[in-house]
Formats: C-alpha cells, structure tokens, sequence
C-alpha cells in the first residue's frame, strides 16, 4: 500500500485495509465491493448535497472550459472568486463585509490566527499573542491549526508550537456540570474561569480566543444555554478578540446560515469550508469584522502588501462551485429546510435517551450525537453499534462513545427515518434492547 493515511494507525491499515468507495448516488456512496451505504455523517460533515449533484458537477466542468485556473495574488483575480465573497458577505452575521480565500479548514484556521495577530501588531498591541483554544476542539492538521487541536495524539510527537496555546475547559454540561447545576449557571461559571484566567495571564498577552459554535469532530457538543452570551462578555471587556471556527457549522449545520446567528454570536472572525462547496471542490474562507478589517488595510498598506495566500486559495473551480452551491441553498430555503428536518431527527431520537445504555442525545438542526454508557475501553459501545450499523448500509461518525450525526441536507424524510431506525436496531441487537 502506497498511501500514508491521515488519522489511521499505518500498522494496523497493512492488515486492515481501508474500505475503498468508488461511486455516489445521493446521500449513499458505494464501495468497491458493490455494497451501498447511506453516509450519515456527510463524509467528513462536508458532503451537504450528497454525491452525485449534477448542478455541482456542470458547475465545476462548465468553469473548467472557462477558466481553468487564476489566482487572487497582486492584482489578479479570477471572476467567480471576485462573486464569490460578494456572496457570501450577504449571508454573514452583521459587520462582515470581508473574506479571505483558502483551499481548507486547516488554511483557513491558520489565516484566522495570523490575520487576529496581525491585527494586534498592527493596533500597536505586539505582546498580545497567545491564543485560548478549549477541550475537544478540533481546528485541522496544520502546525498551528493542530496546537490549536485539543487530542493528544495529534500532539503527542510533533513538537507544535504548544507555548502559543492556553487551553479552556470543557463545555460538556453533563460530564462536568457539578451536581444539580444547571446549564446556565454552568456556562456562568465557565465564563467566570475564563475571567480568572484571563487575570491570571495577563489580558495585554492575549490575543483571541478560537472556538466551534458547536463542537464537531471532538464529540458533536451543544454549547449549554446561555454560554457563549458569558464567553463573549468576557472577552469584550478583556479586548480579546473572537475566531468563530465555522468550518463545520457554516452554511446550514445548525438551521441559520452560521451558527453564530444560532446562538448569537458576533464573532471578529470567521472562518469557513467544507459545507461552503459542499465539498465538491476545496475551497475555504476566512470572513474579517470591519473593525478588524480597518487595522488589517492600514498595516498592511504601511508594509506595502499584505503577506499572506495560498496559490489555489480562491481556486476559481472552487468558487463556481460555491456559488452553485449557494444558489441551490437558497432555492431549498436552506435555514428552514435544516429546522424541519432537524426537528424530525429531534423526535425520533428523544425515545433513545431513555435507553440504559444511552448516555445522552444531542442535536442542533442536521447535526445529533448519542453518547453511549461507557462499556469496557472508551469507543467499545460505540464502535460495536457502528459496526452493525455498517453491515446494515449505514455509517455513522465514531467520537470516543459517541455516535454522530450528520446527513447530507438533501436527505429525505425517509432516509432520515432510516438512518434512526438503523441507528435503533444496531444498538438494540448489539448492547441491548429496551427493557
Ligand atoms: C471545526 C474545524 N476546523 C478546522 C478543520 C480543518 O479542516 P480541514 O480538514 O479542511 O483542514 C475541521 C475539519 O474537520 C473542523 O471540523
């Protein structure tokens, strides 16, 4: 096998080769084997139209024999690249009026970090560095993106640039709420240890705080109610700046265009991917407040450039295919269609808190989690509902002992009743039926 593969334990895959798909049809991909499966979890929480969207596919061939290829450095620009960002300022939260091209989650986390000390060295403010990033985040693969990361092993051997890094505590309510403390008064005390943290360090050496609207990749977790109102209150009055990382709740996840509309965020900045093209094409953005843009333009100006791009950022295949992408959201009313069919993924999942081997169910528009009681090593439940799952035409995302959710928006009633009835008969035929 020829191929190092990401996130995989390189032993174990010369005996356990990766499945191999070779064909979308819809939500379902099939595998070269000719089994189907529906994939509940979008890929990886990307594939929003599904795997075989013809509007996608003549989107990208028809710029291909356009223009194949431009960048955006020094006074270029390709056309879709240019609409684009005009595009997409109109979904963003209010006072964004900017964005910066990548080709992926990790750039645009990078670019964010980059952009956010820029800023500060450009106000004036150079010792404001350090970045506060919380437990179970996950910000991509590149050097700061993964310092950011919150998992061991993506650490563990690497040798990141950890000393930039001050690390929050979780916002997992049930695991570390105290007893009988509620979501309110616990996003309250999370915000006061921020406060104290913030005393402790030194507000003149902080530069911003990076987090997930709703954690993805770290376990699927809700933010407790009233959190980020505290977070950003916080933050304010310190003159700390906020990167909300969207890239996977951006364009629809959680039922508003961002996630930051969600929960009422006001984010400095933003960044973007993934459901962005639906995965079709890398592409991935980084959107700037005007009050930051402000400083960025005039530093900028001052060194006679800004210093920073990527030569596919901004690909214009990528581009073509976000703007289609963004058409056809419109043309779903996407916010709405996310809500009602979030709802019915509500409804039939409420039953399975009740299982006594479920820990706990969360769900926020087309993204769920259900938590398994922990059994044997950490993933031991969940691994063995996945697999049934699997053998019966159905992948769901592994987290630990959590199960994700995350379908395709073009998902049907049906399928969205299916993927919960899989998701049932696995738990029931692996760790046991309702009682
Ligand atoms: C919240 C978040 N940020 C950043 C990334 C990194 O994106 P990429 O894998 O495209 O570099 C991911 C990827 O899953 C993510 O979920």
């Amino acid at each position: 096998m020829a191929h190092l593969h990401p996130f995989t334990d390189p032993v174990d895959a010369q005996a356990n080769p990766p499945t191999v798909m070779v064909q979308g049809d819809g939500c379902a991909v099939i595998d070269d084997a000719g089994n189907r499966y529906i994939d509940a979890a979008s890929a990886l929480w990307c594939a929003s139209l599904g795997f075989s969207n013809q509007r996608l596919i003549d989107a990208a061939t028809a710029q291909m024999q356009q223009l194949p290829y431009y960048h955006n450095f020094m006074g270029r620009v390709a056309e879709p690249t240019e609409r684009l960002a005009e595009a997409i300022v109109e979904k963003l939260p209010d006072g964004m009026n900017q964005v910066f091209f990548g080709c992926s989650g990790s750039e645009a986390v990078d670019t964010a970090i980059k952009l956010a000390r820029f800023h500060q060295i450009g106000r004036g403010r150079p010792e404001k560095r350090l970045i506060l990033a919380r437990e179970e985040a996950y910000h991509g693969s590149g050097t700061m993106s993964a310092a950011l990361s919150a998992a061991d092993y993506m650490h563990d051997g690497f040798d990141l640039p950890m000393d930039g890094v001050v690390r929050l505590d979780s916002t997992h309510h049930r695991r570390h709420a105290h007893d009988g403390e509620s979501e309110v008064d616990f996003s309250a005390r999370r915000a006061a240890e921020l406060e104290e943290t913030i005393l402790r360090i030194g507000a003149d050496k902080i530069c911003a705080m990076i987090g997930e609207p709703v954690i993805g990749s770290g376990g699927a977790i809700i933010p407790p109610e009233g959190y980020w109102e505290e977070i950003q209150a916080v933050l304010r009055r310190h003159d700390i700046l906020l990167i909300a990382d969207e890239i996977i709740t951006g364009f629809g996840r959680t039922g508003e265009w961002f996630a930051c509309q969600t929960y009422r965020i006001q984010p400095d900045l933003l960044t973007m991917a993934k459901q962005l093209s639906g995965a079709y094409f890398p592409i991935s953005g980084v959107a700037v407040h005007d009050h930051v843009h402000e400083v960025i333009s005039a530093h900028a100006h001052e060194l006679g450039t800004l210093g920073h791009g990527f030569t596919y950022g901004g690909h214009p295949v990528g581009a073509a295919v976000a703007m289609e992408a963004i058409r056809i959201y419109e043309e779903m009313d996407l916010p709405n269609h996310v809500k009602t069919l979030g709802r019915q993924l509500a409804d039939r999942l409420r039953p399975l808190a009740d299982h006594p081997g479920v820990a706990e169910i969360r769900q926020v528009g087309l993204l769920a989690a259900i938590e398994f009681e922990p059994r044997g090593e950490v993933g031991e439940a969940a691994g063995a509902v996945r697999a049934e799952a699997e053998a019966n035409g159905v992948i769901f995302r592994p987290i630990g002992d959590t199960l994700a959710i995350a379908p395709p928006y073009v998902v049907t009633p049906e399928e969205l009743d299916h993927i919960v009835d899989v998701m049932v008969a696995s738990i029931d035929s692996t760790i046991g039926a309702f009682s």
